[in-house]
């Protein structure tokens, strides 16, 4: 009877008493208890995959043996000679021994995987062929990995805790530490193998993994959905470029939220006019600009967008024609007419016309009238025109001028004929005997009052006692409106 033989008899009569004589378990008992050969101080070890696994162990043999040979077997079976680990092509590459021949046992595995899973055991041989020992129970592995457990989403505003699963309880107590999208978070909010999330922003929302400092393992992401009422919602106009009153034009509200919003509403002025994330307007009108808004509704809220901001253009309107007199003195009165409007963009063209002529008689914003008449503005912007109602403008400035160009005129004259007639008649008075008999003196002698002799001179003179001794120009039909308006008073 051997001693490999009755270690290994006294593991398997804790599983299969029966089977081995109690006899032997006695005499075996006597010489060791299966503790003071091979001791494993963590006989279950749970590690995380691809980290470095120690095993460490320490035995003693008999005195008088020396050691021969010691390794590292997994799942032994008794009667069989177990295999030497770091002769597997599995473990060579991966296995470490880390103790020595006398008593430390300890080896080191590397990369464990889920396929690592054994029970494993050290085994020595002594020259005492009699003297083999397997350390039977060994240390058992479990490989866990990593599993990101979070609700699939949560609220704004709400506390979410993560935790990172393992399938058993570490047996290295490092810490945990947690990615969001890949990224380390900085903040710790963790608890053992927990991540506290308070008061969750939309920021949280996020692919979330974990590892153990110092391990190369990360866990597979699980996704944080952070559902959250409408935020910034906004009406855009479909299509780009000049909206013109009059046009069709499509509206499409935006938001932001999470799940997404598929209830919209709209509002004219406060009033409810449709549903649906677009709502058309045939023929906008420019006061419309300011009056739409929209609403949009999730499950958690809703939100109402800012009105709807449009720059409409349309065409002049309320077109009228303001008048300003103003004039000098020495000018006569002008009367300057100013056109306005209401249009987008603001008409910068103007055209003025007379009442019944077909062509403009004047451009620009105001116009100065010379003449009387009826006359009205006509204002343009790219998008069409108006003309305003006609305006009665009266110039009388020029009449005036010309009352008092002909009172001078002639009042000069006057002046001219007394004084050549005053001259005249110091001369006559010395040659009056000479030259008495001539007709034609007699219009000078009636013009200041003398006898009324000559008929000849009769239409003349009734024309003279008008006009004050003016000589009638009888080309002018000015004058003649002055002279019959003056007999007209008479
Ligand atoms: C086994 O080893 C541990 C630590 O290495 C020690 O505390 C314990 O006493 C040992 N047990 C025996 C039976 O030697
Ligand atoms: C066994 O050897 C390992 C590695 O050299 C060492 O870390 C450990 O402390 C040793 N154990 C004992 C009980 O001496
Ligand atoms: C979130 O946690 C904080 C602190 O534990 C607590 O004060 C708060 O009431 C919690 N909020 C909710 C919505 O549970
Ligand atoms: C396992 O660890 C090694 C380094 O120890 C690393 O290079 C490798 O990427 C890791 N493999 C996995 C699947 O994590
Ligand atoms: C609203 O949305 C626009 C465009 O999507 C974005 O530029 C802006 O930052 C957002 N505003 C807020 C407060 O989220
Ligand atoms: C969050 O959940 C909503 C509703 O299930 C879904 O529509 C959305 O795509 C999810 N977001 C992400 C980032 O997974
Ligand atoms: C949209 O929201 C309004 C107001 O909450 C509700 O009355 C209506 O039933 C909703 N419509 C749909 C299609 O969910
Ligand atoms: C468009 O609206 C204006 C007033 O808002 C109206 O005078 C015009 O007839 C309308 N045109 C059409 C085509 O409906
Ligand atoms: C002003 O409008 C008239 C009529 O549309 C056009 O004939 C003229 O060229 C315009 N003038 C300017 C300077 O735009
Ligand atoms: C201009 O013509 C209209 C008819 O076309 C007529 O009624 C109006 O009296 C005319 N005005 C002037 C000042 O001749």
């Amino acid at each position: 009877m051997s001693v490999d033989e009755m270690g290994l008899a006294m593991v398997m009569s804790v599983r299969m008493a029966p089977l081995l004589p109690l006899i032997f378990l006695l005499i075996i008992h006597k010489v060791y208890s299966k503790e003071e050969v091979v001791n494993y101080s963590h006989p279950h070890i749970c590690a995380l995959k691809n980290s470095s696994v120690i095993m460490s162990c320490t035995y003693t043999y008999p005195t008088g043996c020396k050691i021969e040979k010691v390794f590292w077997t997994k799942n032994p079976v008794k009667g069989e000679e177990n295999p030497d680990l770091s002769e597997d092509p599995e473990y060579s590459q991966r296995l470490q021994y880390l103790g020595d021949k006398q008593q430390n046992c300890t080896i080191r595995l590397s990369h464990v995987t889920q396929k690592d899973q054994h029970m494993y055991c050290f085994r020595f041989i002594t020259d005492k062929p009699n003297v083999k020992w397997t350390g039977y129970p060994g240390v058992t592995l479990t490989v866990t990995d990593l599993q990101v457990e979070a609700p699939e989403r949560v609220t704004e505003g709400h506390n979410v805790s993560l935790t990172c699963k393992s399938s058993c309880t570490l047996t290295d107590r490092a810490t945990f530490i947690w990615y969001r999208n890949s990224q380390p978070l900085t903040e710790r909010r963790d608890r053992n193998n927990q991540l506290l999330l308070q008061s969750v922003r939309r920021e949280d929302a996020g692919r979330y993994s974990c590892a153990l400092h110092g391990h190369t393992y990360i866990s597979p992401a699980a996704q944080l959905n952070v559902s959250y009422a409408p935020k910034n919602v906004s009406v855009s106009i479909s299509g780009s470029g000049v909206i013109v009153e009059g046009d069709s034009v499509t509206l499409i509200c935006s938001s932001d939220s999470n799940p997404p919003a598929l209830n919209f509403s709209w509002f004219k002025g406060g009033t409810f006019v449709g549903s649906g994330r677009i709502y058309s307007i045939s023929n906008i009108s420019s006061d419309d600009s300011k009056k739409y808004k929209c609403k949009s509704i999730n499950e958690h809220g809703e939100k109402y967008s800012d009105a709807l901001n449009l720059n409409i253009m349309y065409s002049p309107r309320r077109v009228s024609v303001s008048i300003i007199k103003s004039g000098q003195f020495w000018e006569g009165d002008s009367v300057t007419l100013i056109c306005s409007s209401d249009s987008n963009p603001p008409a910068l063209n103007f055209s003025w016309f007379k009442e019944n002529q077909s062509s403009a008689v004047g451009s620009g914003q105001s116009f100065s009238a010379l003449q009387s008449g009826r006359f009205y503005c006509e204002a343009h912007n790219q998008h069409g025109s108006q003309r305003s109602d006609a305006v009665t403008v009266t110039v009388k400035g020029h009449l005036v001028i010309l009352y008092i160009s002909i009172g001078v005129v002639c009042g000069a004259a006057v002046v001219i004929m007394l004084i050549s007639l005053w001259i005249k008649n110091r001369n006559g008075a010395q040659k009056s005997q000479v030259n008495h008999s001539r007709p034609h003196n007699g219009l000078h002698k009636t013009c200041i009052g003398g006898e009324r002799t000559d008929p000849v001179y009769e239409n003349v003179e009734a024309a003279q006692h008008d006009s004050n001794t003016c000589k009638p120009d009888l080309n002018s039909s000015v004058y003649e409106n002055i002279t019959n308006k003056k007999r007209k008073r008479i």
